[in-house]
């Protein structure tokens, strides 16, 4: 037909595959079959992680180090129209992530396995596809335990896509843009020709700036692509590009167009970003040329109350709460994370540093992935460069956590195997590892010469004379502190306490309430402070940079504590979302804004002797004052990270004030609460998106009656919705809490608990109402539009 306008689904089109399944908890071997009827089954949409749902119990098989939750086996069936056309396209599905050990199956012909559950994988569908009704069927198999070191959540638990293409189309992961900031690019592009002949086609690249304004196009460039695929260069030029960076992460769209014939085919868009960093190994790191210091921290991927099924809204929250920390660096704790979480960092003006794995051949559990580490690893890593190399925000590789084969010789060679994996698809980035052996003669994957940068876990101490001891080398600190806090606790101490003591004494310290102090003066014995830390790593240029265990506190390892502890205690922020003190230390060193923070609360016994912190920058001073009366001025001396005042407790306000050049900063008070009397519910947003996803996070708060949160209360607090949304979880912070996160109740954890809204596509309000025994209770108004 002539001049016939095309449609982009007739070129491409990538839609969600989330709605519409079938989820069964239990092991149904004919569940691959196409006539097996799942009626029964219960109906969801993906993204859905099955352990988060379950009940907390010391005896699941995931032990409380993987979170204390069910894992098993679970199924999930989706019958579904095949696209218009499917004879003469290529349909895909991709999967984002399924932890773990997925099997497929289409039309009861079996696809494929994947076991790693980090990694995205797809399969091409088409040829399975009939007219009509079609079923996929996935066995998700997380039965194996224990297997992860932290939670790991059980399902599809990441998105799922359907992809249609030409039978001439662009690869998946197929295009690979470097840079230089002079806007020199060069485009390197995979494409695929599933047709039974070579085809001729034109390929044409555009970029487009962030507004979407055309700005540059390249001439055709003619190919034959013979059925095996064929790999096409090209260069582009962008006259004074805008760089990407983390304060201004700006980033461009490459259009990639396949035409035949004279008709487009295929466009294929990645974004991409202009940037140059740099390792030195006297200066450390730098942006575009300007020395920074990587503020990092490590993630986890689960999302606290709403588990391992990823949220963009829940992500995007995170990265805001470090971002306004004063962070600017990710590590992805120890595995990669969801696509929507780079495309986060990329936006929002993160560094990432993109972790493969937490062990290779020698395993660190039972059932973990040195199983499969043997026949997958190549693929997992390579699918790993493959997906994530053309994010900005990605400046390092590193391939292992705390990998055993640093030990022994056999490190050496799996090195150089995984770093020349790596190389072979991105030479532009450096590529780590994040090791503990410190003698460098007894670190085999030092030994093996083949890394960039020397990648230290812990052991601050070592930091000062790191040049001496490795000349040269380029160093950064892969992971550090390992500070153990609990939200709202505090327990002086005249020394800083390491629990456990060491690898070999039990652990008995502590105390009954599961809790440990948020004077930032606990951490684990191979650990160190918040302070400890950051003191040692601002001091020397040399160290690039840092990622602190952890921004936030995560599900299992819940060291050193026993059950009923069930989540980490080495958060900057709790489980909930809630900063913790020291969230303020780093605040007040990590950002210009001014900062001023006071702890611990003040109700206190008559008498008691208190110790009173704050944090704060901007200022030569900060003065104290009880009831009005001066306790004296304080200033930070040498390395010290805050100021101290001892005060023998009266109830009472007490104000902190800072002062530059003799002139006010800030002023910060905190007053002494009477018992319980009302409840008070604070939306993150009031307006979201009613899009099904959107989330609005609810802090409860419990006040007296003058309007002061009460630090120790833990009043059990009922929810009920009305409109158009539900509650997606609840949560305390509270680190050994074993109530569930799926509920509609949920006690505060000194004064606070959160609610979890999530909208439904429809459009209008939901009404969340919190009640409590004895209490005045609370409503707030959440807007969903589209
Ligand atoms: C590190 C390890 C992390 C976490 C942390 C707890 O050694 O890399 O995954 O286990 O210890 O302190």
């Amino acid at each position: 037909m002539k001049n016939r306008a095309r449609n982009d689904d007739d070129i491409r089109s990538r839609t969600s595959f989330n709605k519409n399944w079938k989820f069964f908890l239990g092991d149904e071997s004919n569940a691959k079959s196409p006539t097996y009827n799942d009626l029964k089954w219960r109906k969801l949409t993906l993204p859905h992680d099955w352990s988060i749902e379950g009940k907390f119990d010391e005896k699941n098989p995931a032990k409380p180090e993987g979170g204390g939750l069910p894992t098993g086996i679970g199924w999930y069936r989706k019958g579904f129209i095949a696209p218009a056309n499917f004879k003469n396209r290529l349909i895909t599905i991709e999967f984002d992530g399924v932890y773990k050990n997925s099997k497929v199956w289409v039309n009861g012909k079996y696809l494929g396995k994947r076991p790693y559950g980090y990694s995205s994988f797809s399969y091409e569908i088409s040829k399975f596809l009939k007219t009509g009704k079609n079923i996929i069927a996935v066995k998700v198999d997380n039965s194996a335990q224990p297997d992860s070191r932290w939670y790991s959540g059980s399902g599809i638990y990441r998105n799922v896509w359907l992809t249609s293409t030409a039978k001439v189309a662009v690869s998946n992961w197929g295009t690979f843009i470097t840079t230089n900031n002079s806007g020199k690019l060069d485009v390197q592009t995979q494409i695929q020709n599933k047709t039974l002949k070579s085809q001729s086609v034109l390929v044409i690249n555009s970029v487009y700036s962030s507004a979407g304004k055309l700005l540059i196009k390249s001439k055709p460039q003619t190919l034959k692509v013979d059925t095996s695929g064929t790999a096409v260069n090209g260069t582009l030029d962008i006259k004074n590009p805008t760089l990407w960076s983390v304060e201004n992460p700006y980033q461009y769209k490459l259009v990639t167009q396949i035409l035949q014939s004279g008709k487009v085919i295929d466009t294929y868009e990645t974004k991409f970003g202009i940037r140059s960093f740099n390792f030195d190994a006297q200066k450390g790191f730098s942006l575009n040329g300007k020395p920074m210091k990587i503020l990092g921290v490590c993630l986890h991927h689960d999302l606290g109350a709403l588990g391992a099924a990823i949220n963009v809204r829940a992500m995007e929250r995170q990265l805001e709460m470090m971002k306004a920390m004063g962070a600017n660096a990710i590590r992805t704790a120890h595995n990669p994370p969801a696509p929507e979480f780079l495309d986060l960092c990329d936006k929002m003006g993160f560094l990432v540093m993109d972790e493969a794995f937490d062990m290779w051949v020698k395993k660190k559990t039972k059932n973990d992935y040195h199983l499969n580490f043997p026949q997958w690893h190549k693929s997992d890593l390579e699918d790993m460069i493959k997906r994530d190399r053309n994010h900005p925000s990605i400046i390092l590789w590193s391939i292992g956590n705390e990998i055993r084969e640093q030990f022994d010789s056999t490190g050496m060679a799996i090195t150089k195997e995984l770093v020349g994996i790596v190389k072979n698809l991105d030479k532009t980035r450096p590529v780590i590892s994040a090791l503990t052996e410190t003698k460098a003669e007894k670190n085999f994957i030092y030994q093996a010469n083949a890394l960039d940068i020397y990648g230290l876990n812990y052991n601050h101490k070592l930091y000062k004379d790191f040049p001496k001891n490795y000349p040269g080398v380029k160093f950064l600190a892969t992971e550090t502190t390992s500070a153990l806090e609990t939200r709202g606790f505090y327990d002086t101490a005249d020394t800083i306490r390491r629990w456990p003591k060491d690898g070999k004494t039990k652990f008995t310290e502590g105390n009954s309430e599961w809790s440990a102090s948020a004077y930032d003066n606990v951490s684990a014995y191979w650990g160190s402070t918040h302070e400890e830390t950051w003191a040692a790593a601002k001091k020397y240029d040399h160290v690039s940079g840092l990622f602190v265990w952890t921004g936030f506190d995560y599900l299992g390892e819940p060291l050193p504590y026993p059950w009923p502890a069930r989540s980490s205690y080495f958060g900057i922020v709790d489980l909930a979302g809630f900063p913790k003190d020291s969230y303020y230390m780093y605040q007040s060193e990590w950002t210009n804004k001014p900062v001023l923070h006071i702890l611990p609360h003040w109700n206190w016994k008559q008498g008691k002797s208190v110790d009173v912190w704050t944090y704060y920058n901007n200022a030569d001073e900060v003065e104290l004052y009880l009831n009005g009366k001066s306790l004296g001025k304080r200033s930070k001396q040498g390395d010290e990270l805050h100021v101290l005042w001892n005060v023998n407790f009266e109830p009472g306000t007490l104000k902190a004030l800072s002062r530059k050049n003799g002139k006010e900063v800030l002023i910060r008070e905190v007053k002494t609460a009477g018992d319980p009397a009302k409840i008070e519910l604070i939306a993150d947003r009031k307006n979201i998106k009613a899009d099904g996803k959107d989330l609005s996070f609810v802090t409860v708060r419990i006040l007296d009656a003058a309007g002061n949160v009460v630090p120790n209360a833990d009043n059990l607090v009922d929810f009920k919705i009305d409109g158009v949304g539900f509650i997606a979880g609840v949560d305390n912070g509270f680190q050994a809490s074993v109530e569930p996160f799926k509920a509609n109740y949920r006690k505060a954890f000194h004064g606070l608990c959160l609610a979890i809204l999530q909208s439904t596509e429809k459009t209008g309000t939901i009404k969340l109402t919190a009640t409590s025994a004895g209490l005045v209770s609370s409503s707030i108004i959440i807007n969903t539009g589209k």
